[in-house]
């Protein structure tokens, strides 16, 4: 269904790879290149292809040749090993449910990657996965201008208005943001995104989310300016106008106890590579983990002749900040 009309688009090629005029937003001229309807309903489908991919990596078959590690999969970024699943199974004490430190919690409760690669957020409608999956939706959504935004196939973004209150107790530092916003840009590379507009969203994701200390904005209307800095830690670019002294004192997670955070923590880690080296080789070895990471099998080339622009993308062109 689905599956067999993009695949169909995109061996008919050439129309994805167009220059997208300027009036026509990146989620409606991607909607349209891929799913051909301009509907909320088709531009939610798309929110959820490129967050599902980001988040367990390439699960499309076939796609343009890219391949994606996803923000579960252990990888490098720029030569830093970089590690994110232990936030989101609960391994480690870093969300912010209030309070001066983390909790344990785990996000994989939804049935982890199975749903994710159904199109779906999770098995269910009530799991913390549920919400996290259709949060990055709405969210993302909101972000590439989605025309159909907020009507009722395209739910508003119900999330927080602060991305740093949201990740203050994960501490994440340079490559692990960097390691993500790469994941999002490969997501949409795999989708034959042209290379200036994952320039245009890269740009945007590290000048809003990756520059240390950075004013109060808002990034989701209507809900008002908050601080958003998710990249925390000594080693991320310094914002303009950095206001430091509004932003927390660092606060490092603790491993959760063997316990806590449910029973994926254990074999969340999948054994993959990542495809986002510090070379631009970007060559992944196969993953064959039963964990709920396990999403991402053999991926081999195709991150690897995008490898330094990717890197490049997330780390920062704020000049060209759409
Ligand atoms: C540009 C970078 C990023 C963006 C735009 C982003 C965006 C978001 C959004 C919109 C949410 C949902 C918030 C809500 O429901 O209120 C979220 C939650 C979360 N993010 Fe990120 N994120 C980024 C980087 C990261 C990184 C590097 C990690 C590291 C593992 C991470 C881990 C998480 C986790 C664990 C949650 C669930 C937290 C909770 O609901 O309390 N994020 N993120
Ligand atoms: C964008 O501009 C073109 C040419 O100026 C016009 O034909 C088209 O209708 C516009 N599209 C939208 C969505 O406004
Ligand atoms: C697009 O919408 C039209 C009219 O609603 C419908 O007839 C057609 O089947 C749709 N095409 C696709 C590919 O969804
Ligand atoms: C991911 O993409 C790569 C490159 O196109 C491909 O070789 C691999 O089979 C894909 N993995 C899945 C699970 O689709
Ligand atoms: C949640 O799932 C239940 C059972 O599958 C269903 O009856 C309900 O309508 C769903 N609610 C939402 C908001 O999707
Ligand atoms: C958490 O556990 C890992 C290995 O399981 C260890 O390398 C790390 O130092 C621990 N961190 C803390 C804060 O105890
Ligand atoms: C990569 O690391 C070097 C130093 O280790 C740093 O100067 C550079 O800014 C980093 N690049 C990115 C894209 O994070």
């Amino acid at each position: 269904m689905l599956f067999t009309r993009f695949a169909a688009v995109l061996a008919a090629a050439g129309m994805v790879h167009a220059q997208r005029p300027s009036n026509v937003s990146i989620c409606d001229y991607y909607t349209t290149a891929l799913l051909q309807n301009n509907t909320a309903e088709n531009q939610y489908k798309l929110l959820t292809l490129l967050v599902n991919t980001a988040v367990i990596g390439n699960y499309t078959t076939p796609n343009v040749g890219v391949a994606v590690p996803g923000i579960l999969t252990p990888g490098t970024f720029n030569g830093t090993a970089v590690k994110l699943a232990p936030y989101f199974t609960g391994a480690l004490a870093s969300t912010n449910s209030g309070g001066t430190s983390g909790q344990s919690v785990n996000f994989l409760d939804g049935g982890g990657a199975a749903p994710l690669q159904k199109n779906m957020p999770a098995e269910d409608n009530t799991s913390n996965q549920y919400f996290l999956l259709t949060h990055l939706y709405s969210f993302f959504g909101a972000l590439l201008k989605c025309s159909g935004y907020s009507q009722p196939s395209f739910p508003s973004y119900a999330g927080s208005a602060s991305m740093y209150d949201v990740h203050k107790f994960m501490a994440l530092d340079a490559a692990e943001v960097g390691y993500f916003i790469a994941q999002v840009a490969l997501a949409g590379a795999s989708f034959g995104v042209a290379e200036s507009d994952l320039m245009a969203v890269g740009a945007a994701l590290s000048g809003l989310f990756a520059q240390r200390c950075s004013p109060p904005t808002e990034v989701v209307p209507p809900q008002g300016s908050a601080l958003q800095a998710i990249c925390i830690q000594s080693d991320c670019p310094l914002a303009d106008g950095a206001m430091c002294g509004l932003y927390d004192t660092v606060v490092e997670p603790a491993n959760a106890t063997a316990t806590a955070g449910g029973t994926t923590s254990s074999s969340a880690t999948a054994t993959t590579t990542g495809g986002v080296t510090g070379t631009g080789t970007g060559t992944g070895t196969g993953g064959s983990s039963t964990g709920t990471a396990a999403a991402t099998p053999t991926s081999t080339a195709g991150a690897a002749s995008v490898g330094w622009s990717l890197m490049a993308i997330a780390g920062g062109f704020v000049a060209l900040m759409i």
